[in-house]
């Protein structure tokens, strides 16, 4: 790679007005973000989005999963494409960084690249996905993208399916169109996303960059514990069938089966819904979500077994019906040792402190890594924070992290 090459930086002024521009929209009184996929507030950002690629003369799109890409053309025919990307949409009151930072790294190092008048061998695409969060369903764009997205998962999402059909066919989308999204594997050269750590190992090692080794797999599970509505007065204890005590001692028994069994995984109760939900009445059915996460799929099997059999046993214990659906499954992901070496490389061509590390939270590059050479890095979450108004990552951090992501798709095109 040639000096100038080398040397090659972001465009720093603009890649913050960007940012700062992002993080207005959707902003809640509280600070944290309300940009649920699909909502008003996540329409007008992919609509800037695809106006920062109108204002720069180039191609933009948006596939049938809703998808939103700006396209940097080689101006080959048949040229394979490197996609750089993340998402816009953000979880309820959530941080700034989470997602946003690799959308808008992967259209500064696009913008970069094009100012310099780069030779081109790829097409470089930035892209937006669609759904990262699962507010309906996780990682829905990228696995339409890459073809993982089964008719199964699009007809039971862990979120209200009546909800997300209104809320993607309002987007324009159709069931039709989010299985065209699909694209051939063969026209891929690879997916590289920026992200937040969003945890704190990055700060504890005293490192500026992760370099992602890996991508833990993901289990989604809505439990229902059917018990008998009663008299909250007049029922004595021994003789209620109670949902909500099933719900919470499975809540308990999760979180030591995790601890104790299965160190390294985490397991989360994110959500309890109890009807009827009033003062004065014994609950008769807890809606309980559950998440469970680990690095292999041999633990995943071994501690979802684990997981459900104490469910049963605690429904048992409190003369409860029990019903579990499995409601989201990503499989873990391991990122392309080739793209891991190019990160690697051009963190030392900026004089970086780095690391290798695994992936605790979910990424579209998980889905990415099924169809092509894909890789992660991460910046440093102060105080580890995430998916809170709290969510910060210092500025320097994150513009170490696009000019990363620049010298790396430099090296690759
Ligand atoms: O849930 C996750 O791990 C990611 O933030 N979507
Ligand atoms: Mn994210
Ligand atoms: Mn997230």
């Amino acid at each position: 790679m040639d000096k100038t090459m080398e040397t090659l930086r972001i465009n720093e002024a603009r890649f913050r007005h960007h940012f700062d521009t992002l993080a207005k929209i959707g902003k809640s009184p509280e600070g944290g973000l309300q940009r649920s996929v699909f909502s008003e507030a996540h329409c007008e950002v992919r609509r800037w989005f695809l106006e920062r690629g109108n204002e720069a003369g180039l191609a933009t799109k948006i596939d049938g999963a809703g998808n939103h890409s700006i396209v940097l053309s080689c101006g080959q025919a048949g040229a394979k494409t490197l996609l750089l990307g993340s998402h816009l949409d953000a979880v309820p009151n959530g941080g700034q960084y989470d997602g946003a930072l690799g959308v808008l790294a992967g259209l500064e190092a696009l913008l970069s690249i094009k100012d310099a008048g780069l030779p081109l061998s790829l097409n470089v695409e930035a892209i937006d996905f669609t759904d990262e969060e699962g507010i309906y369903l996780a990682l829905l764009g990228s696995r339409a993208l890459t073809g993982l997205l089964t008719l199964e998962q699009l007809h039971s999402p862990r979120g209200d399916r009546h909800a997300f059909e209104a809320a993607y066919q309002k987007a324009g989308l159709t069931e039709q169109s989010i299985f065209q999204a699909k694209r051939d594997p063969d026209t891929l050269a690879g997916y590289l996303e920026l992200h937040i750590e969003q945890g704190g190992r990055l700060i504890d090692a005293e490192q500026d960059l992760g370099i992602v080794t890996g991508i833990v797999g993901i289990r989604s599970y809505r439990i229902r514990f059917k018990g008998r509505a009663n008299h909250a007065g007049t029922t004595p204890m021994d003789k209620r069938f109670d949902a909500a005590l099933g719900a919470s001692a499975f809540t308990l028994a999760a979180r030591d089966i995790s601890m104790q069994e299965f160190p390294g995984s985490v397991v989360n109760v994110g959500n309890m819904i109890f009807d009827p939900g009033v003062f004065n009445i014994v609950p008769e059915l807890v809606t309980l979500s559950l998440e469970c996460r680990t690095d292999t799929l041999s633990e995943l099997d071994n501690l979802e077994a684990r997981l459900l059999e104490s469910a049963s046993h605690e429904a048992e214990r409190f003369g409860l019906e029990i019903d579990i659906q499995l409601v989201g499954k990503v499989a873990p992901a391991p990122m392309s040792e080739d793209i891991q070496q190019a990160l690697v490389e051009a963190g030392q061509r900026l004089g970086l402190r780095q690391m290798k590390m695994t992936s605790g939270a979910g990424h579209d590059a998980q889905s990415m890594a099924t169809v092509c050479p894909t890789g992660m890095i991460f910046v440093p979450s102060v105080e580890g924070i995430s998916h809170a108004p709290q969510e910060f990552t210092e500025w320097k951090d994150c513009v170490n992290g696009a000019n990363v992501l620049l010298q790396t798709v430099i090296a690759l095109i």
